[in-house]
């Protein structure tokens, strides 16, 4: 599998935006690459997201936290060196826009990068996963929160390819040679189902099919989904 240094290890760093970077996990993937002088800006548009954030990051001063929406970015135009955002586009009704505004903001010469699990081509374990977020995408849906169901690879690939980057690179990221009923997994999700199947309480079919997937974990066992990310280079206007 691909490292952070094989994918951004030509990068300089610079002036960086996380988009829709809740507690900023993808934050760590790039700190593996980019020199630790690099300024991160991690925003978000759920003022929650920027207490773990905080927390996460207290030690490194040139990383902060802004409250903004993906949709209508405050920044200056071509202000930032790379523009990131992941696994976040299915939290959008439309993600087109939120990756119109991400260009926006890049700098020409600057990069653009999309990174975000989807849904074919995957094995019997890796579709717990998938079918785990679509569980998790429909009970969002019920409680009036945008969450669709993950892309597939083509449909990503084509709107990154959509926004007339160059120099467009794919890498597929996964981690399938891990142990799928490792104990330690159903103790990480074990409070993620308690929370959805609350979150699901008055629509038993919903609850039902998170009891469903527990035991699916049990039986078929778990690995993440596989990932794609989409770097591209801002060119000159
Ligand atoms: C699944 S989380 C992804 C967090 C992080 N990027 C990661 O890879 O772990 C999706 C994030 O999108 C954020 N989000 C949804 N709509 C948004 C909007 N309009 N503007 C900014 N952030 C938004 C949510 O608050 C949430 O933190």
């Amino acid at each position: 599998m691909p490292t952070p240094k094989d994918i951004l290890g030509h990068l300089h760093g610079g002036r960086v935006l996380d988009v829709a970077t809740g507690s900023g996990n993808f934050i760590h993937f790039l700190l593996d690459a980019l020199p630790a002088s690099t300024e991160i800006i991690g925003v978000d548009s759920n003022p929650r997201a920027a207490t773990a954030f905080a927390e996460a990051f207290k030690d490194r001063p040139n990383i902060h936290f802004e409250l903004e929406d993906a949709l209508h970015l405050s920044f200056d135009s071509h202000s930032f060196d790379l523009v990131c955002i992941s696994n976040s586009l299915h939290h959008f009704d439309d993600p087109l826009p939120v990756l119109r505004q991400m260009k926006r903001v890049l700098r020409p010469g600057g990069h653009l990068l999309v990174s975000e699990m989807y849904r074919d081509g995957q094995t019997e374990t890796q579709m717990t996963h998938v079918h785990l977020h679509h569980w998790w995408a429909a009970v969002d849906t019920v409680n009036g929160i945008v969450h669709r169901e993950t892309y597939q690879r083509r449909e990503l690939v084509e709107m990154v390819a959509g926004l007339g980057l160059e120099m467009l690179t794919l890498h597929d990221l996964s981690e399938a040679d891990e142990n799928p009923k490792d104990p330690e997994i159903l103790t990480e999700l074990d409070p993620v189902f308690a929370r959805y199947i609350q979150r699901a309480e008055g629509h038993p079919a919903l609850q039902a099919r998170g009891e469903e997937l527990r035991q699916r974990v049990l039986d078929i066992g778990f690995h993440s989904a596989t990932t794609l990310i989409a770097l591209g280079e801002k060119p000159n206007e």
